[in-house]
């Protein structure tokens, strides 16, 4: 009996360092920005009311990818849709290892106006907030859908993560590092400039407002 306890006891603290590692989203290419924190519920909630209005852009059929931009080029709505959603990036599709890219240059600079139909919802207030912090590109709504995953890939410019729907099968992997970011209000920045990836291995739909900061550094 005391044995069995003593066993208990010791799988208890594997899992803890187990997913305090996990959970713990300040590292070499993961920061948290200590300064900043939204809420939960009102982030969900404008989230239910986007969707009232519009779906998820599929960038012309990409599966398992699904995005809402909430900024544009002023006076361009077309700059939220379709290869504009998703933007370039770069990925070793094969066993060569060669690298080649995807998809189109985005002038991330040029996103420069919330669009008016999400500034009834609390997006606008968030967006606002981020303004006053960092240079913004593109601030996107991304939807990873249940038991998917990306292509291991690196974009230009590092990207900031507010979680808004996720579950603990939801993994962000960044060179060796994987890491489970909390949908509790936190900002986080990742260094998309590394080879990363980030997978759904749960059975709900991941959803993360992800912004583009092409100022941005990591040390
Ligand atoms: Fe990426």
């Amino acid at each position: 009996m005391r044995q069995n306890q003593h066993i208990k006891y010791t799988l208890n603290s594997i899992n803890d360092v187990y997913y305090s590692k996990l959970y713990m989203a300040n590292s070499k290419n993961f920061h948290t920005i200590g300064d900043l924190k939204f809420d939960p519920k009102k982030l969900q909630n404008a989230l239910k009311q986007v969707l009232k209005i519009k779906n998820y852009d599929t960038a012309g059929g990409i599966t398992n990818f699904g995005a809402i931009c909430l900024n544009q080029i002023p006076g361009d709505p077309n700059s939220t849709k379709g290869n504009n959603a998703r933007g370039i990036y770069w990925t070793k599709p094969d066993h060569t290892g060669t690298e080649a890219s995807r998809d189109k240059l985005i002038d991330e600079r040029s996103y420069t106006e919330f669009v008016k139909d999400y500034e009834h919802t609390y997006f606008k207030e968030v967006y606002e907030k981020l303004s006053k912090k960092f240079k913004l590109g593109r601030v996107r709504i991304l939807l990873k859908e249940p038991r998917s995953t990306l292509s291991w890939h690196r974009d230009p410019e590092p990207r900031l993560h507010i979680p808004i729907i996720t579950n603990h099968g939801c993994i962000m992997v960044i060179e060796d590092v994987a890491k489970h970011l909390p949908a509790d209000g936190s900002v986080y920045v990742t260094n998309n400039l590394k080879y990363h990836n980030a997978f759904n291995g749960g059975e709900e739909n991941r959803v993360h407002l992800v912004a583009c900061l092409p100022d941005y550094k990591f040390n």
